[in-house]
This record gives C-alpha cells, structure tokens and sequence, in this order.
C-alpha cells in the first residue's frame, strides 16, 4: 500500500472539474404542441410513438436554478419556494441521475424552481420545468451542451420539455424504431421549424387552474393499452404532421389552424375510447369551443387545441388576438383569458454562462 494513500479523496467527494460551474440558472417557456405528442413506445428513455410539432410560448416562464451541494446526502427540490417531496422529487432526482452519470460526477444538488404558471393545469409547467433544469443542471455539472443535446436531456424529465428548448415552432422527432437503446436516444429530439411570414397569436382560455385528476403520464399509458382508436390517430397523425409543415412554409394560418384543431380532437378521441375512459373536457371547455365555432362563422380565423386538461388554447392571427380574447371572456367569465405569441428559446441567465 502506497504511503500516501491516506492522501487519496474519498469516492464521494467533489472532484475539482475544469468545465463546472457549481451552480447555473436557466429560463425556459412552455409550448402548445399543434401536432400532439401522445403515446410512449419506451417509457424509460422517453420516447414517443409519433412526432409532434409545436409553439413556444412567450408567456409563463420557469426560472430553475441548480446549486451543487457536495456535502449533502441527497437532492433537495423547491417549487415556488417551498420545499417538494415524494414523486415531484423522486423525478427531479431521477433527472439529475441522468446528468450526474453524463457529466461523471457525483455531487448532490439543491434546485429551487420558480413557475408562472399553475403547475399540473394542462398548462405544460413540466415542458417548461424540464427544459430549464436541463439547461441549468447541464451548465451547474460542466457539461458544455448544443441545443440538440439540451432537447434529448429535457425528453428524459418530460417528453414535451424537448421542445421547449426551441424558440416559436419546432418539431421532436420520435426516431425511428430500433432495437439499439443508444441508437434510439441519439435520434429522439425536436428541432426548430422555420414558419416565416406566419403572425400568430394563441389565445389561452384557462377554465380551470386546478391540478388535473389523471396525470398525463397515466392517461397516456392508459390510451395506449386499452384504446382501439389509438393506432389509427397515431397514423393520422403522421399525416396531419406532413400537412402541417407544408401549410407553416406556406404561412396558411387557416390550414394550420385546422389541422392543429383536428390533431387535438382525434387525441382527445382516444382518450376517451380508453377503458376506463380519460376525460379532460369540462362543460366550459366546450363553451369555448362553440365561441370559437361562432367566431369562424363571423370571419374570425380561431382555431382550438388543448391538453391534458380543460384549458382551451385558441390559435388565432395576431392582429384578431383581441377580439378572439373578448369573445372567450365572454364565454367563461368565470376564467382567465391570456394572449401568447410565439416565445424564445431556453437560456442561461447573463453571469452564469
Ligand atoms: C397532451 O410531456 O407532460 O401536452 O413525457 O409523460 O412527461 P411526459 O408527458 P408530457 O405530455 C404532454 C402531452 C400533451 C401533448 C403535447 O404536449 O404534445
């Protein structure tokens, strides 16, 4: 035994790293998928059965930092500033498994995340949430990232987070099928989408802030079991996807409409052909959805999409945006009704690059 041994760091303590920054915090904006994403074919390495495109938006934020914590035996998590547990954690931590195996460090981290928006609402808060810890845990660990990494990181803590990496429109890539694991994750990641000349607005009609009854990630699973409509939308919308990217190069805001309108009732058709049944749509829901029939039939290009929730998001030019928003607060007084445009990519923030 070599003499100095004893000089020797312990397995678990922090190694100096020539790329670490220690700490990071990065912003990152929800996205509204026009094209859905619905349907795991491998749920470990978050990877969807068909591709979906979608919007950043330029509303609602996360802002997550990510502290390294040598010292601590474990992750720690705050939401909103207080401190989460359970399930919320155990992902979070899990995440940061994944990034402390790609980085080949050990340490603990403390990550304190800021929502502006209701988490658990249909809302996307988890595209969000994902895309900021990938981009700020990658930053905090050393691990010097393209955008195309940052989107197949986020994949892992939220499929949908892979889009938010991107700003305005940007499609993720379900790869194609394979056996090899590596091969099947280097392939899965979105990337931006070009839609020039396009001016859209998205009008988000928030009926109900309210956490969800079946998360998404459940109903997904549950869909994908036990729903005869599954297979068909699932190639449908291989098709819908094809047409969608021809009408943003044309900048066809009514095709795009149309086509995103559809996408989202199909998926909401499987759901509720799942046994049992996952239903989303809330009387208000459709409320919106006949105010947005009346405003098509009054010369209005609107067009509606939603979630795994009862929020209505209405697609709409920008310069109707008003109007459209008049209507939906008509609509459901009781709710809130916000404009979106398209939104910027995830960053870090100024000092901490
Ligand atoms: C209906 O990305 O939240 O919003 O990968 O299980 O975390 P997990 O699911 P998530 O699902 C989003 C589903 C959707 C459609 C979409 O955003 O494409």
């Amino acid at each position: 035994m070599r003499a100095d041994h004893h000089l020797a760091p312990p397995a678990a303590a922090p190694r100096p790293h020539p790329g670490g920054q220690e700490h990071a915090t990065a912003v990152a904006h929800p996205n509204i998928a026009l094209i859905k994403y619905w349907g795991k074919r491998d749920e470990r390495l978050v990877l969807p059965r068909v591709d979906s495109l979608s919007m950043t938006l330029d509303i609602f934020p996360t802002t997550t930092r990510v502290r390294l914590t040598p010292e601590a035996g474990h992750d720690t998590l705050t939401l909103g500033g207080r401190p989460a547990q359970g399930e919320t954690l155990r992902r979070v931590s899990a995440f940061l498994d994944l990034v402390r195996q790609q980085a080949g460090r050990p340490e603990h981290a403390a990550v304190d995340s800021h929502n502006t928006v209701p988490t658990g609402a249909g809302l996307a808060s988890s595209a969000s949430g994902f895309a900021a810890l990938a981009v700020a845990a990658a930053a905090a660990y050393g691990l010097r990232l393209d955008a195309t990494a940052h989107s197949r990181l986020a994949r892992r803590g939220s499929g949908s987070a892979s889009r938010s990496i991107f700003a305005g429109f940007a499609q993720w890539h379900a790869g194609p099928p394979t056996a090899d694991e590596d091969e099947a994750d280097l392939a899965s990641y979105a990337e931006p989408v070009p839609a020039a000349g396009l001016d859209p607005a998205l009008v988000i009609a928030v009926v109900n802030a309210g956490p969800k009854a079946v998360s998404s990630r459940e109903a997904m699973r549950r869909t994908l079991d036990t729903s005869p409509l599954y297979e068909p939308w699932a190639r449908s919308s291989a098709d819908d996807l094809r047409e969608m990217r021809a009408a943003l190069r044309r900048a066809d805001l009514e095709a795009v409409g149309e086509i995103a309108e559809r996408n989202a009732l199909g998926m909401h058709a499987t759901m509720l052909a799942a046994r049992p049944a996952v239903r989303y749509l809330a009387p208000a829901t459709l409320t919106v959805l006949d105010g947005v029939l009346q405003l098509r039939k009054d010369g209005v290009r609107a067009y509606a999409t939603m979630d795994a929730g009862p929020n209505v998001k209405v697609l709409c030019p920008r310069a109707d945006a008003e109007r459209v928003a008049r209507t939906l607060r008509a609509a459901v007084p009781d709710g809130s009704v916000l404009v979106a445009r398209p939104g910027p990519a995830a960053r870090l923030l100024p000092g901490e690059r």
